[in-house]
C-alpha cells in the first residue's frame, strides 16, 4: 500500500515536471516567434520608410500623388488596380510586366521613359521598398 502511494506520488511528480518542461519549451517557442515577428515588422517599417524617401528623391511624386491624378495615376489608383488584378509593381518597374493601370500608349510611353532611364539603375531592394511604400499609402 505504502509502496503504491509512493509510486503514484513519484509518477505524479514526474508528470508535473514534464508539464513544467513542456510549458518552458512552449514559452521559449512563443518568445522566439514573437521576436521573429518583431524583426519582420521592423524590416517592413524600414522598407516603407526607404520607399517613401526614394519616391520623393527619384521624382515619382512629380507625376504620382497619393489621391489625385497629376500626370500619372494616383498611388491609390495604382495599388487598387494592382490589388484587384494581383499585379506585381516590382515586376512592372523592372520592365518585366506590362502596364495595367493606364494602357493608353502615350501615357505608357511617359512612364516607360522613366523605367528606361533611372529606374533601371535601382536595386531590387529599392524597388521592393517603393512598392511597399505605395501599398502603405491609405
Ligand atoms: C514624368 C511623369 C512620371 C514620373 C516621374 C513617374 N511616373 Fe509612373 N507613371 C506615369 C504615367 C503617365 C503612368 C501611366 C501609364 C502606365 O500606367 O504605365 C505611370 C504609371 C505608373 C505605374 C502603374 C503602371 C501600370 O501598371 O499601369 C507605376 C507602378 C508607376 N508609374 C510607378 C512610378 C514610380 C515608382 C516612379 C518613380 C521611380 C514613377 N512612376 C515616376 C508617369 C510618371
Amino acid at each position: 500500500m505504502k509502496k503504491s502511494v509512493l509510486v503514484l506520488g513519484l509518477s505524479a511528480l514526474f508528470f508535473v515536471s514534464c508539464g513544467e518542461k513542456k510549458k518552458e519549451e512552449v514559452k521559449k517557442e512563443v518568445e522566439t516567434k514573437v521576436e521573429t515577428v518583431k524583426e519582420e515588422v521592423k524590416t517592413a517599417v524600414n522598407s516603407i520608410e526607404l520607399g517613401k524617401k526614394l519616391f520623393t528623391e527619384k521624382t515619382c511624386t512629380t507625376c504620382h500623388q497619393a489621391d489625385a491624378k497629376v500626370i500619372g495615376p494616383s498611388i491609390k489608383e495604382i495599388t487598387k488596380v494592382y490589388g484587384e488584378q494581383k499585379g506585381n509593381i516590382v515586376k512592372f518597374l523592372k520592365g518585366e510586366s506590362p502596364a495595367i493601370v493606364d494602357t493608353d500608349p502615350g501615357q505608357v510611353a511617359v512612364m516607360k521613359a522613366n523605367l528606361d532611364s533611372f529606374v533601371k539603375d535601382m536595386s531590387g531592394d529599392e524597388l521592393a521598398a517603393i512598392a511597399a511604400y505605395m501599398r502603405s499609402v491609405k
